[in-house]
């Protein structure tokens, strides 16, 4: 794994956003894309970018159940509040939330198909607290492929954030499994700040296991983690 270390979020993300720029320059043509807020610098250098995506394909990571484009918590409304209405891709794939309230396996499998019928690329990813990556939360099996979760009460705490009150936030998603993520050719993740320290040092220097689904991206060829000095204080 390279490790990058900046000075702050802002540098960071300019870092990142280079190496997509110059992935994409040689070929990368299918794009795994993250929400959270530790990507929205590196969109918004995309977005003052002249890059243009109308030949690429976008895959995001999750969705939550229940939630969709019209409710602005969802990873939908995020993505196009962020990404893609400035900068539309050719097409934008995100699992159905919808779909996922009366048949999650059905929501899952669709989507499972669409990233074997379009390997990724280059995929971004955060880091949970926990060391989850996408909603994979601590305990998901290494060869999970799509599939619904159900969201530990770290996470749906750490995510009451950005909902108006904790009760609102889904208690469950549609995620790709840990197998889809480790199908990248290249991986990106980025981790900022303090909270997600004892999660970095876990990721590089501990042991791989699925107490720490972000651990297994040390046996992946092709990672870049970009943190800050906050994310790097327990290395
Ligand atoms: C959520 C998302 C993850 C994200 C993580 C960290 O659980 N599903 O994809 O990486 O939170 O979020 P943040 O970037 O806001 O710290």
């Amino acid at each position: 794994m390279k490790i990058i270390i900046k000075d702050n979020k802002a540098s960071a993300s300019k870092q990142a956003f280079a190496i997509f720029k110059n992935s994409i320059s040689n070929g990368a043509k299918v794009i795994g894309l993250a929400t959270g807020s530790t990507p929205e610098n590196l969109y918004q250098e995309w977005v003052d970018s002249q890059l243009d995506n109308s030949n690429l394909i976008s895959i995001n990571l999750d969705e939550y159940v229940g939630l969709d484009e019209k409710s602005d918590q969802s990873y939908h409304y995020f993505m196009q509040k962020h990404l893609f209405k400035q900068k539309p891709f050719k097409k934008s794939y995100i699992p159905d939330g919808i779909l996922a309230i009366s048949n999650p396996q059905k929501a899952s499998a669709d989507y499972n198909k669409i990233i074997e019928d379009n390997p990724i690329d280059i995929q971004l990813l955060g880091l949970g607290q926990n060391g989850h990556i996408a909603f994979n939360e601590p305990g998901t099996a290494f060869d999970s492929i799509t599939h619904e979760v159900q969201l530990t009460e770290n996470t749906i705490q750490a995510n009451s954030r950005f909902f108006s009150n904790i009760d609102d936030v889904p208690k469950s998603a549609i995620c790709m499994g840990i197998a889809n993520i480790m199908s990248a050719k290249e991986i990106v993740i980025m981790a900022f700040g303090e909270n997600k320290a004892d999660a970095v040092q876990k990721m590089i220097e501990g042991p791989v296991t699925e107490k720490v689904p972000a651990s297994i991206l040390q046996n992946h060829p092709n990672v870049t983690l970009i943190i800050d000095q906050s994310a790097a204080s327990k290395l």
